[in-house]
């Protein structure tokens, strides 16, 4: 039995089978892996996850890290309607404010339902008598209320990692008051942002029978919800964070330099292959710069993009554009030697992330919308000695952290332009004062922070 679980839709490693059958485990994408595995280690937690394939799930097991995974088998059918349907087609648009349209299915929700059922009764079985349970993200909005029906002694959180839109955009979802109740399992309910928060009180005094009382605060719990069933729960910021430790080491920035041909400006973006990143976006600025004459000469681009998600319709979509725009912009701006956009469809171990990072002179980070985005601060972490340059989407959670950044509109080409040339430009002092306030931020309220902090919340209600 366990005294402290993590629900997750994916564990921290995905299972593969080498061509003899045999299984192999790779780390898994995204930053929720990122931010819980140290947070696990520490605590030698158990971790509820999905291993990110459809055949039967092995027996659970203690990674060498001491976190025990206690795999949920997904079948075919959960895949494509729980996975890619409801939480990835549905969901995952419809809270990155509709930068593609949600599609609402009735059957995808019937799946929703069921796997979120599936994995409360995991939870349910593996927590030991007044455990604390941590259910993340918007795949598992609905685990905390079927958990609370099966075990009522346990300590229920709740992480959103992705934002919270809009009253008026939430309001689409046929089953609003279903999400809500099922959130409202929960002890605490925490946000990356004060103002997802505030969504988040603005639709449950709307749109459902509870009540709502103060005000949020940012690693505090002073705003409230009052349930019918007469529970109270608490609601609140965390902004989360990143371990910076692998982030700090020396790195011989040469190596990097000589194998991309000791070029004069680096400039890196580091995504998920999502539509929400605005990759085309940054391709399209890099082009009309080219175009216009307005590149330094000696640049490069490097786009490194983790294959996710690869059978939805926009997201095969998105990669096509991309890797067009890549051929069109090298065609008509490379030369038989040289290339001006580097693009890597592929993931990248994290000691050569670090190198690339550390090399890096720009970064470009230009998401439409992002919960947080924990590039952006691994890359500040890498550039505790003032060098580098942010260039960061306004509408990236961690703008509000980073705002010494150079911050663009990434709807407005002209803005990511002038933001990508000012970062260009700028003289090595500006850039250096910029960067280690970040640099300071980053390190100073890192991942152990953000896990505190809702612990504490959580705990002491
Ligand atoms: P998201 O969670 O939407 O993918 P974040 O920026 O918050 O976005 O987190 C992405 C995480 O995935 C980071 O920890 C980053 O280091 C990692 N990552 C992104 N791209 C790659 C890649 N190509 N190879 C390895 N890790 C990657
Ligand atoms: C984001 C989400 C995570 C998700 C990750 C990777 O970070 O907030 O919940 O795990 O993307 O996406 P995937 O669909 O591959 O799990």
């Amino acid at each position: 039995m366990n005294d402290f679980v993590v629900v997750a839709n994916r564990l921290p490693v995905d299972l593969h089978y080498d061509d003899n059958g045999a299984p192999v485990w790779t780390p898994s994408p995204g930053g929720l892996v990122a931010a819980l595995t140290p947070v696990l280690a520490q605590h030698h937690g158990c971790w509820i996850g999905w291993p990110g394939t459809t055949t039967e799930a092995p027996e659970p097991f203690r990674t060498e890290s001491g976190i025990l995974l206690n795999p949920v088998s997904l079948s075919q059918s959960d895949y494509e309607e729980f996975y890619e349907g409801f939480a990835n087609a549905t969901l995952w648009p419809l809270y990155h404010d509709l930068i593609v349209t949600p599609r609402y299915h009735r059957n995808w929700w019937d799946a929703y339902q069921r796997v979120n059922q599936k994995f409360a009764e995991t939870a349910a079985q593996v927590a030991a008598p007044n455990a604390t349970v941590w259910v993340q993200d918007y795949q598992l909005q609905l685990v905390p209320g079927m958990l609370r029906e099966l075990r009522p002694d346990l300590t229920i959180g709740f992480f959103l990692h992705i934002p919270f839109p809009a009253p008026d955009l939430f309001r689409q979802l046929p089953w609003r008051e279903e999400i809500l109740t099922g959130v409202l399992g929960a002890d605490m309910v925490g946000f990356h942002l004060a103002s997802n928060a505030r969504n988040f009180l603005h639709v449950v005094a709307h749109y459902s029978e509870h009540d709502v009382s103060g005000t949020v605060s940012v690693r505090d719990i002073t705003a409230h919800v009052h349930t019918s069933d007469d529970r109270q729960v608490g609601i609140g910021a965390f902004p989360i964070a990143i371990d910076p430790t692998p982030f700090l080491v020396d790195i011989d920035k040469t190596e990097v330099r000589a194998e991309l041909g000791n070029l004069d400006q680096i400039i890196l973006g580091v995504d998920r292959l999502d539509y929400t990143k605005g990759i085309l976006q940054r391709l399209q600025a890099l082009e009309e710069l080219h175009k216009a004459g307005m590149m330094p000469p000696r640049t490069v681009f490097l786009q490194i993009a983790t294959p996710s998600r690869e059978r939805i319709d926009h997201y095969r979509r998105t990669r096509n554009m991309v890797e067009q725009a890549v051929g069109r912009i090298n065609g008509r701006f490379g030369s038989l030697g040289s290339q001006v956009v580097l693009y890597q469809h592929q993931s990248f171990d994290r000691e050569r992330l670090v190198k690339l990072y550390a090399t890096a002179d720009i970064m470009l980070v230009t998401p439409f919308k992002d919960g947080m985005n924990l590039v952006a601060k691994e890359y500040v972490a890498c550039h505790g000695d003032g060098s580098g340059a942010l260039v960061l989407s306004e509408f990236a959670g961690a703008a509000e952290e980073l705002s010494e950044a150079f911050l663009c509109n990434p709807f407005d080409v002209e803005s990511i332009k002038q933001q990508l040339l000012a970062a260009l430009l700028a003289s090595p002092a500006e850039k250096q004062a910029r960067m280690l306030r970040m640099h300071e931020q980053v390190i100073s309220h890192d991942v152990n922070v953000w896990a505190t902090a809702f612990l504490r919340c959580l705990t002491l209600g």
